[in-house]
């Protein structure tokens, strides 16, 4: 049998689940302000169930106002809400998925604006990363929220959930009161490490005692801290009994927490599928309740592994689930090379929640969050569509089309598909975007969709041939300001040095510190070429709060690579660049000076198209040079809309 492990059923106290694929928690940003389940959320949710996974979890649900992490968190923390989370449980049911609810408090990981005041934690000590002050719980708070995670836990049941999942990871309020980094207690709830697990097995204890012994109930933890001053693995595996003896049923092992350098708990893809598995393992072999396993494994085959060698006993895929619901049905019947994959690149989902202020999708996959709205309508007239540019937006403006039933030829200037994202996938660990490409192709293919490549559409053609409609998907085209002696020899563009097409000299120098600059530095340095960033601004474009981010500056520092900021250039001359700092003129030697400054949508064919009348619309960097995301959900949105 395939996957035999993973497709395996398992028992949770009486709960049986028909696979081992977990869909772990994920905010998405789908509820309502009033902490209500919307059609939006149950839809998104249901087609994840429909996708063959076993077991779903839901997205945080607070148990008390002041403990939601966003504003339009779902809530659980009075009986009225009942009625709407009966929705979940209902709606998963119905593709045989089992359901359970994710009970939630933020503590001092959230915002006034979210907690509708200041939030409570076990110790006024601000969050690292946002900084939100925050105030000590008083024992009297400390017993009511532990009633409230009782009453939620009870709440749940009542609407139909099979099971509850209590958030101890991420440095949320459970976690917060066992970390000597964010607990500095000096009453019974803190100080010595039994103090420290008391406030958690108390919740566990309630909870138990609340929902009776029959009803499934487990822990979310972080195994380990893996920041300075905080708790680590060894602690974790003295705590895991224990939380067994108060009643959790299992103990699904996540890792690190909001300040974790690298954002391990939402790793991205400088981290290796399967990191934290060593960490599950570990705690199963100190308990004897089931235990999830979870951390960049999207692939079931690494998960059927883990479980067959006794790693864990379940996986969680996160964002796989985002990335293609339907994969687990998909590996089932072996059809890997269907599966649209996750490549941790973390900027259509996590990124986008928490930076941006916008609800989760995926960069690659532009129907997730929109389920809601129904597969796209067959066209009433199938036409002829062109679609020019075969980068990202105009793949996924050719898949939108054929699918509604429209004849889409898709012409591209260059010897093969993919545009930008070739050169995207150069850098170290970045290979993956092109997974996207070989999918899309793979598609495009079934439906039999010509891809014309070296094949530069000019004004002639259009004349000649029109179209009945065209999706002007012709990208971005490097860019840079005018600085003297950028005509000379040693300098080249970013995508010419990432393409192979420039024989890399040392010394070079960088000139942006944009990502496209910082991938190319971290491209230089592993082929052991010495770089030097420079960056005009004073702070660096690329924060380090990304994982991506984190590992890139971590690596160009390692590798000896220097970021000068508040850099301006004045001259690039034969032996290297002339800048200005605040502390003078400055000169760099390079052999190579690379440009990563910018790009310039390209848009030549638009004025063509309005004189000959024929219905366009402009999708991407076309539009304006931005991302992946916006290329792809352009293109998609572009395609159902012709
Ligand atoms: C080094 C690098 C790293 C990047 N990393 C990331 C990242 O990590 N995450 C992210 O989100 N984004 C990243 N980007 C940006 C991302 O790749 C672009 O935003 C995205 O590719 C834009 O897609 P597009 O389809 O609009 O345009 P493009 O990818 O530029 O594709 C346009 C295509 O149109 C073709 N074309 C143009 N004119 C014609 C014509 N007349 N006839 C036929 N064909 C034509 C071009 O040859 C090209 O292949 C990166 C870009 C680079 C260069
Ligand atoms: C958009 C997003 C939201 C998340 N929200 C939650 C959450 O509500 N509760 C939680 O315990 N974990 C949350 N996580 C973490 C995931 O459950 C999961 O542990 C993480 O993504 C790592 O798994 P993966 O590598 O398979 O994606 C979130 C992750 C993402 C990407
Ligand atoms: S946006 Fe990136 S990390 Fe998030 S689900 Fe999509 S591919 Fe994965």
């Amino acid at each position: 049998m395939h996957l035999p492990h993973l497709l395996a059923p398992i028992t949770i106290n009486g709960m049986t689940i028909k696979n081992r694929a977990v869909m772990p928690p994920m905010g998405t940003g789908y509820g309502s302000a009033d902490g209500t389940v919307s059609d939006r959320l149950l839809v998104y949710l249901a087609r994840r169930a429909q996708g063959g996974t076993g077991l779903i979890i839901t997205e945080v649900c607070a148990v008390d106002t002041r403990g939601k992490g966003f504003p339009n968190e779902i809530g659980a923390w009075k009986d009225e809400l009942i009625p709407s989370l009966a929705r979940i449980p209902e709606a998963l049911h119905r593709y045989g998925a089992k359901a359970a609810l994710q009970l939630h408090h933020a503590g001092r990981e959230t915002f006034a604006a979210a907690a509708l005041g200041m939030p409570e934690a076990p110790s006024a000590i601000p969050s690292a990363i946002l900084g939100q002050p925050c105030e000590a719980m008083s024992l009297e708070r400390i017993a009511s929220v532990i009633d409230a995670f009782a009453a939620a836990a009870v709440r749940a049941r009542a609407a139909g959930f099979d099971a509850v999942e209590l958030h101890g990871a991420h440095g949320y309020l459970l976690n917060q009161f066992l970390s000597p980094f964010s607990n500095q207690r000096d009453d019974c709830y803190g100080g010595s490490e039994e103090n420290r697990m008391r406030f958690v097995l108390e919740v566990v204890a309630a909870v138990r005692r609340t929902v009776g012994p029959d009803f499934p109930v487990w822990i979310r933890v972080s195994a380990d801290e893996l920041i300075k001053g905080g708790y680590d693995l060894a602690f974790m595996q003295r705590l895991a009994p224990r939380l067994v003896a108060a009643g959790v049923d299992a103990i699904h092992c996540s890792v690190g927490v909001y300040s974790t350098p690298g954002n391990l708990a939402i790793a991205g893809m400088d981290t290796e599928p399967g990191f934290n598995l060593l960490r599950a393992r570990a705690l199963k072999s100190v308990v004897d309740v089931p235990v999830i396993g979870v951390g960049r494994v999207n692939d079931p085959r690494l998960a059927d592994e883990a479980i067959g060698r006794g790693d864990a006993d379940m996986i969680s895929f996160g964002r796989q689930h985002l990335a293609d619901p339907d994969f687990i049905n998909k590996a089932a019947a072996g059809s890997y090379d269907d599966i649209r994959w996750c490549v941790a690149c973390n900027q259509g989902c996590i990124e986008r929640l928490s930076f941006e202020m916008k609800s989760a999708t995926c960069s690659f996959n532009p129907e997730c969050g929109r389920e809601y709205q129904g597969p796209a309508p067959k066209a009433e007239q199938p036409q002829r569509v062109w679609v020019i540019g075969a980068g990202p937006a105009g793949l996924a403006a050719a898949m939108a089309l054929a699918a509604r039933g429209h004849r889409v030829e898709v012409f591209e200037r260059q010897g093969e598909p993919g545009g930008q994202l070739i050169p995207a996938s150069k850098p170290p660990h970045k290979a993956v975007f092109m997974d996207w490409v070989r999918w899309s192709l793979r598609q495009l293919e079934y439906r039999s969709v010509p891809i014309h490549c070296g094949h530069t559409v000019g004004a002639d053609e259009l004349k000649e041939q029109r179209p009945a409609a065209v999706i002007l998907a012709c990208g971005a085209l490097p860019s840079a300001p005018s600085i003297p002696g950028l005509d000379l020899k040693i300098v080249a563009d970013a995508r010419d040095v990432l393409m192979g097409k420039i024989a890399p000299a040392a010394p070079a120098v960088v000139l942006g510190a944009g990502y496209v600059g910082m991938e190319t530095a971290d491209f230089l340095l592993a082929l052991r070429i010495p770089v030097t960033v420079l960056e005009m601004l004073p702070t660096p474009p690329v924060t380090k709060l990304t994982a991506h981010g984190y590992w890139l500056h971590k690596r160009i520092k390692d590798g000896g690579g220097r970021l000068i900021l508040g850099a301006e250039v004045l001259a690039i001359e034969a032996t290297g660049v002339r800048y200005r700092q605040a502390q003078g003129d400055q000169f760099e030697p390079a052999a190579l000076v690379v440009t990563a400054m910018g790009a310039t949508s390209e848009n030549s064919l638009e004025a063509v198209l309005k004189d000959l009348v024929i219905p366009y619309r402009r999708v991407g960097d076309a539009v304006s040079p931005r991302r992946v995301l916006e290329a792809i959900h352009e293109g998609h949105r572009a395609g159902l809309e012709v």
